[in-house]
């Protein structure tokens, strides 16, 4: 064996036990009880360590492109370091496509991009911006794309599709065997609160959160449940933010369609109170923070498997590309950066404080969106045979988030000085170490492109 991580409490979405684990050609070979395969390149000692599957972020905008130029401040390179040293070993990003032109082209172009650079396994998503090339979907499907990203606001960015296009384009997924995942914002109502905010002159951060209230995304998401129900496509659900969100979520669920959802670290940590003082533009993003009153709906919606999993929309920016506070609302680029601290913020949110079960935890974090997404149980899991991705994680070491000791490339933090128990001292990517007591230590581009499976679990 290459290496065997003994002593450690194994985790996946179904239970929780103590075993060994032995690695080699970056597989799991076995999980026993014992010392039989004891003969080992490396032996790590996991005694009172936790020991996950690797955690899978299906919703990552590593170096963001806008016009064809990087506007984010990481790159594939810096970005999934970074995320490695959270406990992340697999993330889906996005290739956006430029209205007019090829998706299948900008997929190629995007995975360029990555390949050389990524030290952790990744896949893209497809973003389509028209209905155009819809005929490139098999073909994309075919490369391991499956998952196509619409988006119902962004007409000042060409992003968005109209109802009709939004109708064609499930249709056409649907008839792949794909799937579509939704930014849920309703349009016109954004650009008529905006404008009437700014010509009252109202253009501090808070009223980014004025400009879109909480009937912006109820109303998108309405929408496309409807539109995913009379298509019977499955809908994925981004970045839900709303208590209504969650409960159209929990009603179309109890429904005859095929229906999942995610929301994010920041919508269940932070809330309208942090665009307040002179940090506060730091926080903008879109959908914006809400309400305490929403935090407690959405954390209840995780705790009671509504919500599928926490996927963190990183977009990372720099204090200056921000705007260093200087910009009115609408001008500040949108994106905070979370993928190295989700793990740890939601462990110590979630259990530590609304006591799920560990396999719970690994259900939000790895299983469920591996599963969703087809990658399951290559990533995920802890089988047998599958990709040995892991995160050693310390449940009891305690933490104070700060901007130098985490590994992306700003020195601002969201989370800036809160305390967390419960922390990943290792991550392992296919058997090799990573990242090491708070170090990236492995190789920087070992990442691999994944092709995802259309056949996932939710297949009728
Ligand atoms: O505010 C968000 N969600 N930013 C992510 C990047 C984008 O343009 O969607
Ligand atoms: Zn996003």
């Amino acid at each position: 064996m290459d290496l065997i991580i003994k002593n450690g409490t194994l985790v996946d979405n179904n239970g929780c036990y103590q075993a060994n684990l032995a690695i080699a050609e970056g597989k799991i070979k076995a999980i026993f009880l014992g010392n039989k395969y004891f003969q080992a390149e490396q032996i790590i000692d996991a005694s009172k360590k936790m020991v996950f599957p690797g955690v899978v972020d299906p919703h990552v905008h590593f170096q963001l492109q806008d016009l064809g130029r990087i506007i984010s401040t990481d790159t594939f390179a810096s970005g999934t370091q970074a995320a490695a040293c959270g406990g992340v070993t697999t993330i889906i990003d996005f290739a956006d496509q430029t209205r007019g032109k090829s998706p299948l082209k900008g997929f190629y172009e995007r995975k360029k991009d990555a390949d050389s650079q990524v030290a952790i396994d990744y896949s893209l998503h497809v973003s389509k911006t028209d209905t155009e090339f819809l005929d490139e979907i098999p073909t994309l499907i075919s490369e391991g794309v499956t998952s196509f990203k619409f988006f119902t606001t962004y007409s000042w960015r060409n992003l968005n599709l109209n109802d009709a296009e939004l109708l064609k384009l499930f249709k056409e997924v649907k008839k792949c065997r794909g799937m579509v995942m939704g930014h849920c914002e309703n349009d016109s109502m954004i650009i008529n609160y905006r404008n009437e905010l700014i010509h009252e002159g109202k253009i501090d951060p808070i009223f980014h959160a004025y400009s879109r209230p909480h009937i912006v995304e109820e109303e998108a998401i309405q929408k496309v449940l409807l539109f995913a129900k009379k298509t019977g496509v499955h809908l994925h659900i981004a970045h839900i933010t709303t208590k209504e969100g969650s409960e159209l979520l929990h009603k179309a669920k109890r429904q005859d369609s095929i229906v999942t959802g995610e929301t994010c670290p920041h919508y269940l940590l932070l809330n309208e109170g942090d665009y307040k003082g002179s940090e506060g533009y730091l926080n903008l993003m879109s959908p914006p923070l809400r309400h305490t009153k929403d935090q407690q709906a959405l954390i209840n919606r995780v705790t009671d498997n509504t919500i599928d999993f926490i996927s963190t929309d990183h977009c990372e920016f720099s204090r200056a590309s921000k705007g260093n506070g200087n910009l009115p609302f609408h001008q500040v680029l949108n994106g905070i950066p979370g993928i190295e601290t989700s793990l740890s913020l939601m462990h110590d949110l979630l259990i530590n404080k609304y006591k799920i079960t560990y396999p719970h935890l690994v259900t939000l974090m790895s299983s469920a969106p591996a599963k969703i997404f087809g990658l399951y149980p290559q990533k995920g899991s802890l089988m047998v045979g599958t990709d040995a991705d892991l995160v050693i994680f310390d449940p009891l070491l305690e933490k104070r988030i700060r901007p130098e000791t985490l590994h992306y490339s700003i020195d601002w933090n969201p989370y800036t000085d809160m305390k967390v128990i419960g922390w990943p001292i290792m991550t392992l990517l296919r058997g090799h170490i990573l990242c090491e007591d708070g170090d990236f230590v492995g190789p920087p581009n070992e990442g691999k492109f994944l092709k995802r499976s259309h056949k996932t679990q939710f297949e009728r």
